[in-house]
């Protein structure tokens, strides 16, 4: 049994053969089929805060495998009907896997700790995995392969753009941020990164320009993020020289894609030239999301069987 509460819980292969699974998978889907691998099986989804992708995603990815899902909102209680040593132990009994959002990673590692079914992690503070893995897997599509890309992430070095860092480690991808210094990762996880990923080509800047240099896909996300709202204000005068336009999208790869994890703040982060322009991927990065949880389910259940 195993969980996914960040991307260093998978090695580059499991990786490599989530994509694989995933890639027969899309393919079948786009042929009609759905195979009922997994009946009977239940996964449930225990979100803290609003979804549309990761929820219906994961939903829709289940009922595709032939097992169903239910949804568990605020109201059941964790952390503050009871402890989520408690939660966690039931809950493990009842379903066959857990995809968790919540504002507390460390309330996520906790419930794991007592979790005897597998918990995956669909958005915490610190992590984005899914997330992640939909990217890699959607600009693997698109080039073919993944070695040797530079990934340019320009904006707040939240969630996302770490789970970004971890995935691009582990598939050699190149990784460069840009962001105002006091917006980077913080000293803790840049070591961390170091200390794991020691292959890992990152590169961190203040200058959106030289990140996004020679760049196959260009990402952003919103300046400030879900329980993030109070600092708005201050966020768009600190990112104000970050927005993702088509002047600094003329210094990456010609055939540089856009990508964002939505939802999207046309006008902050994005231009709409951009995001709704010819280079965006978004709507097939969405799309991937289905797929690539769906190759992530099918691995960590048949890994049960
Ligand atoms: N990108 C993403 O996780 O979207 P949701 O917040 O809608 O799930
Ligand atoms: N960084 C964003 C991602 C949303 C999918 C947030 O945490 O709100």
């Amino acid at each position: 049994m195993r969980h996914v509460l960040t991307l260093f819980d998978l090695t580059s292969k499991e990786i490599e053969r989530i994509f694989a699974i995933t890639e027969d998978l899309k393919t079948k889907f786009q042929q009609g089929i759905r195979e009922p691998l997994f009946p009977g099986r239940v996964l449930a989804l225990l979100f803290e805060k609003q979804s549309l992708r990761t929820r219906v995603s994961f939903e829709t990815a289940m009922a595709n495998l032939g097992g169903s899902s239910l949804f568990l909102g605020k109201d059941v209680g964790w952390g503050e009907r009871e402890s989520s040593a408690d939660f966690g132990q039931v809950l493990g009994q009842y379903v066959d896997a857990v995809v968790v959002r919540s504002n507390s990673h460390a309330k996520v590692e906790e419930l794991a700790k007592h979790c005897t079914c597998s918990i995956i992690n669909g958005l915490t503070d610190t992590s984005h995995p899914c997330q992640a893995l939909a990217d890699l897997y959607t600009l693997r599509e698109r080039h073919g392969t993944l070695a040797g890309l530079r990934l340019a992430y320009v904006g707040d070095a939240n969630n996302v753009a770490r789970s970004l860092a971890v995935a691009c480690g582990k598939l050699d991808v190149e990784f460069a941020i840009a962001a105002p210094k006091r917006y980077q990762f913080d000293s803790n996880y840049r070591s961390k990164l170091k200390k794991e990923l020691p292959k890992l080509k990152m590169i961190e800047t203040t200058d959106p320009v030289e990140a996004v240099k020679g760049a196959a896909a260009v990402y952003t996300d919103v300046w400030a993020s879900m329980g993030q709202e109070a600092e708005h204000k201050e966020r768009v005068i600190a990112f104000k020289d970050y927005q993702v336009n088509a002047t600094l999208m003329k210094h990456a790869d010609p055939d540089a894609c856009f990508l964002h994890c939505l939802p999207a703040r046309r006008g902050e982060e994005v231009a709409a030239e951009v995001i709704d322009g010819p280079q965006s991927a978004i709507v097939q990065e969405a799309g991937n999301r289905l797929h690539a949880q769906k190759g992530l389910l099918a691995w960590l259940l048949g890994t049960q069987a």
